[in-house]
C-alpha cells in the first residue's frame, strides 16, 4: 500500500456508517442518478470495476443485474461488510486495494471503471493524477470511466453551514472560493473546470458531467420529513431531466465525470 493517508481515511470510515448513506430519500438522488448512467453505458454481461466500493451498494446491485463485478476497497471495515453481504454472489470478486496502486489488476481489463469515492480523499495533485492514471490503465480501450467528485459548494454547505463550522473553515478557504486540500479535514473538493483539467494528460475523451444530487442535499430536511411520495417522484423526474445541465452542476454536491478511454 502506498497511500500515506490510509489511517486518516480508515479512521473516518471506522466511525461512519457508510452502509446507511443512501437511507435518506434526499441521499438516494445520488445513487439513483449514478445507477441510471452506469446502466446506460453497461452492456449485457460486461466487466465492471468499482474502486472505493465501500460496503458494496453499487457493486452488489450491479452483480445482481448480471454484470461481472470486481470491487476494490481500501478500508477493511467496509470490505468485511461488503464480503458478508455478497456471500454466494459468484459474479462479484472483492479485494482490498488502493486507487493509487491497482497493480493487482492487469491493463485494459474492464468495460466500465467506477471511481466513486477515492477522489474525495486524495490530498495532493500527484495522488489525484495517479488515481486517474490507474483507473484509465485498467479500463479497456473504448471503455467508459466514471469519477465521482465533490464541489466546493458541497463542503461549504454540508460542513460549513449545516454543521455550523463556517467561521472555523476560514483557514482553508482561498480568495477565489476554492477550498484547500487538508488531510485532517478528510474531504477534497473541486471546481468543475479543475476536475476536467486533470484529464488533459490522459488518453481519454470527455463524455458528460452529471449533477448526481443537484439541489436535493440543500433541501434534505424538506425532502426527508415533509415531501409526499408524489412530489418526490415529480422532483426526481425533474432532476433526471436537468442533471446534465451546467446550471444544475454548479449547485450539486456530488458530480459524476464520465469519459471514454480512447481506442
Ligand atoms: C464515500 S465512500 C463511497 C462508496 C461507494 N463507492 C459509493 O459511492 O457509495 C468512499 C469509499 O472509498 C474508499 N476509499 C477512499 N480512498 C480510497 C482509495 N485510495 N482506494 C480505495 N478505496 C478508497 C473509502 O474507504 C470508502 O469506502
Amino acid at each position: 500500500m502506498i497511500n500515506k493517508y490510509k489511517s486518516i481515511i480508515e479512521q473516518k470510515y471506522n466511525e461512519y456508517d457508510e452502509d446507511a448513506r443512501f437511507d435518506r430519500m434526499s441521499q438516494r438522488f445520488e445513487y439513483l442518478t449514478t445507477m441510471k448512467y452506469i446502466q446506460s453505458y453497461a452492456k449485457k454481461g460486461c466487466k465492471i470495476l468499482e474502486i472505493g466500493a465501500a460496503t458494496g451498494r453499487y457493486s452488489i446491485a450491479l452483480a445482481k443485474m448480471g454484470y461481472n463485478v470486481t470491487a476494490v476497497e481500501l478500508v477493511d471495515k467496509n470490505l468485511q461488510i461488503l464480503k458478508e453481504k455478497s456471500k454466494g454472489i459468484e459474479n462479484l470478486i472483492s479485494m482490498q486495494g488502493d486507487a493509487l496502486d491497482l497493480s493487482l489488476l492487469k491493463d485494459n481489463q474492464f468495460d466500465i471503471v467506477l471511481n466513486l469515492g477515492p477522489m474525495y480523499h486524495l490530498f495532493n495533485q500527484k495522488d489525484k493524477d495517479r488515481a486517474i492514471a490507474e483507473s484509465v490503465r485498467v479500463c479497456k480501450p473504448n471503455g467508459v470511466l466514471m469519477f465521482a467528485y465533490l464541489t466546493h459548494a458541497s463542503i461549504i454547505w454540508a460542513y460549513g453551514v449545516r454543521k455550523g463550522n463556517l467561521s472555523d473553515m476560514e483557514y482553508c478557504l482561498k480568495k477565489d472560493g476554492r477550498i484547500k486540500d487538508v488531510p485532517e479535514e478528510i474531504f477534497c473538493s473541486f471546481y468543475i473546470e479543475d476536475f476536467a483539467k486533470q484529464f488533459e494528460k490522459t488518453d481519454t475523451t470527455f463524455l458528460k458531467n452529471i449533477a448526481t444530487d443537484g439541489i436535493a442535499p440543500m433541501m434534505r430536511d424538506y425532502i426527508d420529513d415533509k415531501m409526499s411520495e408524489e412530489d418526490y417522484n415529480m422532483l426526481l423526474k425533474w432532476h433526471f431531466a436537468t442533471c446534465e445541465r451546467i446550471d444544475q452542476q454548479g449547485l450539486s454536491s456530488h458530480l459524476l465525470y464520465i469519459c471514454k478511454k480512447n481506442g
